[in-house]
């Protein structure tokens, strides 16, 4: 029911594969279904939309820690620092490791069960290969994560090291770590890619769309924070599906955001250019700290489709938008901020009404990153702590 096709030349290819660009012209690869009849399948989380993500895998070969089903929050404080009465947050930070990553490593991980992959590989900001080092433990099979060295999170390092990977550093930035896993997988091609390169991951993120309108039934925007376009690209193909299965009616606009200092995909949107110019990227939010990213045409693909648009946040408006998503008591990474502080900008800016509906995606967990971290709550000693105690009666 599903193949694998080329988004430029069209070639197609059987999804026993496990490399992942054309061999023809070397461009991505993505999955194409056939649904029929869909109908949610009776599991949880991403499982439950396997017609529309994996409709040929027999269940046994289904590696899972229960991800998705994450909370929807609604909060005074984002509604007010935003200026958007309905803003949603979809926390994706409550998957099992802690990040979106897990609903495309699902699929990706249990494809590769299938296929027969033994040895998985990733190039990563921190997410991906926390993730990747846990679902591939979990399927018995080896992995290896190339991180850029000194560029990503301890927390995020620790539990790739915690589930057994073997971490590879690689002297420069991600971009670098992700050139080396190209060239490296394309040589090796028994080596199985995890990165979202592997169209698989795609599959799973679309899932984060499904969830939330099958509780908003319909929305006006959705806004991602975006790096290597992953998410960008999955968000334009779960919206295509519910589209064209007649479940929306309405095509939300995807509002992708970037940070100031690692935003080549909002040059080239903004400029109107038909390809990708990098960067050397920088910003305070390591986990999309991307110069290059690999998902560019398939995400272009998804703006254009959904008439959305790309913008760019300071480092400084995304940890003020961090400072209100911790202290309204939900919480995220910095990266998973510049969503919400996406929503505010382009409110003040008029591209998003007040009455809108609008879901931003929080992609991670607020102890994935704790280097940046100011916090909204004063540590006193306990004298301090009894004086005042004293003095409120
Ligand atoms: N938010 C977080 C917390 C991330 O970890 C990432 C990407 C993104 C947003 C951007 O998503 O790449 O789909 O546009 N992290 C990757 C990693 C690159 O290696 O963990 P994207």
């Amino acid at each position: 029911m599903s193949i694998l096709r080329c988004i430029n030349c069209g070639a197609q290819y059987d999804i026993s594969r496990k490399y992942f660009r054309c061999d023809r012209c070397g461009d991505l690869l993505e999955v194409t279904h056939k649904i029929e009849n869909y109908r949610p399948a009776q599991m949880k989380g991403v499982w439950k939309y396997k017609d529309l993500i994996h409709p040929d895998l027999e269940e046994k070969f289904i590696v899972t820690r229960g991800e998705g089903d994450t909370f929807l929050y609604e909060h005074e404080l984002i509604s007010e620092f935003t200026g958007i009465k309905e803003i949603r947050l979809k926390h994706e930070g409550e998957n099992p490791t802690g990040s979106f990553k897990d609903r495309g490593m699902t699929v990706a991980v249990s494809h590769g069960k299938f296929i027969g992959a033994r040895h998985t590989i990733c190039a990563s900001t921190g997410n991906t290969s926390a993730s990747a080092s846990s679902y591939s433990s979990l399927a018995g099979m080896k992995s290896s994560v190339l991180i850029p060295k000194g560029k990503i999170s301890r927390v995020k390092l620790i539990q790739s090291m915690a589930y057994g990977a073997e971490i590879v550093e690689v002297q420069g930035d991600f971009d670098k770590a992700m050139e080396n896993l190209e060239s490296l997988v394309k040589q090796n091609q028994y080596l199985y890619t995890l990165n979202s390169l592997n169209p698989w991951r795609l599959e799973g993120q679309k899932t984060i769309f499904y969830e939330i309108m099958d509780r908003l039934k319909e929305i006006d925007f959705i806004l991602v924070p975006a790096g290597n376009l992953g998410n960008t690209s999955a968000l334009g193909k779960a919206i295509a599906d519910y589209y064209e299965l007649g479940i929306i009616s309405k095509k939300p606009k995807i509002a992708a955001i970037q940070a100031e200092g690692a935003s080549p995909f909002y040059k080239m949107w903004h400029n109107k250019r038909d390809r990708i110019e990098p960067v050397a990227a920088e910003t305070v939010a390591s986990a999309i700290r991307i110069g290059n990213p690999v998902n560019w045409k398939k995400a272009i693909w998804a703006i254009n489709y959904t008439e959305g648009i790309v913008e760019t946040v300071s480092d400084s408006e995304i940890l003020e938008a961090k400072k209100i998503i911790d202290k309204s008591g939900i919480g995220s990474e910095p990266a998973s901020a510049a969503s919400v502080a996406g929503a505010k900008k382009l409110r003040e800016k008029g591209i998003i009404d007040k009455y809108d509906r609008v879901a931003a995606v929080l992609t991670g967990h607020v102890l994935k990153d704790i280097d940046n971290i100011a916090g909204n709550g004063p540590i006193i000693d306990f004298n301090t702590f009894l004086d005042k105690i004293k003095a409120e009666f």
